[in-house]
């Protein structure tokens, strides 16, 4: 506790999948999502609550190019990008979303709205006529990297499983991902939520559907909540973020869910990561990827995931 309420907490994340290859790469990661967290954290010293917390990072990390999610999403087998998204709050356990979304800056945007109304998940042409009831402008978030690695890829008859973690010059020849972004917030009233966007896996059969607009990969109740990165269809078979909160709901500590989950997905050759944090403030990562892209404010420091070793690995932060 603070002097004015529950000491604010929050972890980020820009995806998980295979290696960072080059150092420079890893520190530019890293000081992005610095900045993201910083934003972040005063923007819920000043009060902002749970959920525009969450909405407010999720729309910086969907701005940033080289995250997959709003601009820099990567495109599907089509050559077309198409986004998911999803807000949960803990407090109202009230889960919203848009599945495979096409033509916005910030689909989380359209799960923030879709949260008090009553048909609270839409799917591709829901979603086109709630952009034009409301009016967002139109926006292409489509970058020339993200076209590279597509053209590339056509080339080779799609023969990737999918497209990179990162959008840079760099890295994105040589390094498959399963980029995704979310944000996991504790505010000042000590209320969860949590936001997750994605372009999806890229190269993918149009028609897809992502874990990032299920509760599979993005869950909360009023004890914790959970944002997944990964495989999309590995963070479906686990229910991995619902498995984690249902634990710690269920009496769990943080971390002993945290084991458990990733533990279970690892015996099963899952590719994937999570964030998550409890109502009492304490903070978890974990994963089976090789890396896994997050970052974290404790309330007295900064920390982050990026220098993990490969392989199974979870961390906790007070
Ligand atoms: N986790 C993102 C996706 O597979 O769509």
């Amino acid at each position: 506790m603070t002097s004015t309420g529950v000491q604010p907490k929050l972890i980020i994340h820009g995806g998980a999948g295979s290696s960072l290859q080059g150092k420079g790469g890893a520190d530019s990661v890293r000081r992005s999502l610095y900045t993201i967290v910083t934003q972040i954290y005063d923007l819920l010293m000043d009060g902002a609550p749970a959920e525009t917390a969450v909405v407010r990072g999720c729309q910086l990390l969907e701005d940033e190019p080289r995250f997959n999610a709003g601009t820099g999403s990567v495109l599907q087998s089509d050559g077309q990008v198409r986004m998911s998204a999803s807000l949960m709050s803990g407090t109202d356990q009230r889960f919203s979303g848009v599945i495979n979304v096409s033509r916005v800056k910030n689909p989380i945007r359209l799960a923030e709205f879709l949260q008090t109304c009553p048909d609270r998940i839409l799917s591709d042409k829901g979603s086109a006529y709630l952009l034009r009831e409301l009016q967002f402008p139109d926006h292409d978030p489509l970058t020339d990297l993200r076209l590279q690695e597509w053209m590339q890829e056509r080339k080779g008859n799609f023969s990737r499983s999918m497209a990179g973690v990162v959008a840079e010059d760099e890295m994105a020849s040589s390094t498959a991902g399963r980029g995704t972004i979310g944000v996991v917030v504790l505010d000042r009233q000590g209320h969860v939520a949590v936001g997750t966007s994605t372009g999806g896996k890229g190269f993918e059969r149009v028609g897809r559907v992502s874990d990032s607009a299920m509760p599979a990969g993005n869950y909360a109740t009023a004890e914790a909540g959970v944002s997944c990165t990964g495989i999309g269809e590995d963070i479906i078979d686990e229910c991995l973020a619902a498995r984690i909160v249902v634990r710690v709901t269920d009496g769990a500590d943080l971390k002993t869910a945290f084991v458990r989950s990733l533990s279970e997905a690892h015996a099963n050759q899952r590719d994937l990561g999570a964030i998550g944090l409890d109502r009492t403030g304490k903070i978890a990562w974990g994963k089976t990827s090789e890396v896994l892209l997050a970052a974290y404010h404790t309330g007295e420091h900064l920390g982050d995931t990026l220098d993990m070793p490969e392989g199974l690995q979870i961390g906790t932060a007070p």
